[in-house]
């Protein structure tokens, strides 16, 4: 069993498709650990995403996370980080595999419906931006 991070990003909350993401990650075999609805702060949203600080997509990235609410969540399952990013697919939603969160509720490739963690140590590291141990239902 390990963990991942994920946060439902602002379009897939104004779309309504929380839900449905929610239900595809439980299908999945994941189980929620920790689990909560904020808003990302402008200083939030640039430390979360500050290796991408010198990308060209930079400003709109952090125009977009913080123009509304997200659902940040550790998941857990065996092979968590891999099996979530099969699960979410490829950055672009017009490329990602069918059935994938993106390829389903993606729009472009900044407003691409969610987030997951790309190694275990950036989920713990990610994970600890919202969440403490003693938050995790264990
Ligand atoms: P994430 O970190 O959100 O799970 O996405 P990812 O690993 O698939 O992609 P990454 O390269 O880490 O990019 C982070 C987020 O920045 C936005 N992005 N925009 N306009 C662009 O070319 C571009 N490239 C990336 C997306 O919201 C992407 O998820
Ligand atoms: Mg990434």
């Amino acid at each position: 069993m390990n963990r991942t991070f994920t946060i439902i990003k602002p379009d897939s909350m104004r779309a309504g498709v929380e839900g449905k993401i929610i239900d595809i990650l439980l299908s999945r075999g994941f189980r929620i650990a920790a689990m909560r609805a904020t808003r990302l702060s402008e200083q939030k949203a640039g430390e979360f995403y500050a290796i991408h600080k010198e990308k060209p997509f930079f400003g709109e990235l952090m125009e977009y996370m913080t123009s509304g609410q997200v659902i940040v969540a550790v998941l857990e399952r065996d092979d968590a980080v891999a099996e979530l990013r099969r699960t979410v697919g490829a950055t672009n939603p017009q490329k990602a595999e069918p059935g994938t969160i993106r390829a389903m509720f993606g729009t472009d490739v900044t407003m691409n419906a969610i987030h997951a963690s790309d190694s275990d140590e950036n989920a713990k590291i990610e994970a600890a931006h919202f969440f403490s141990e003693e938050d995790y239902c264990l």
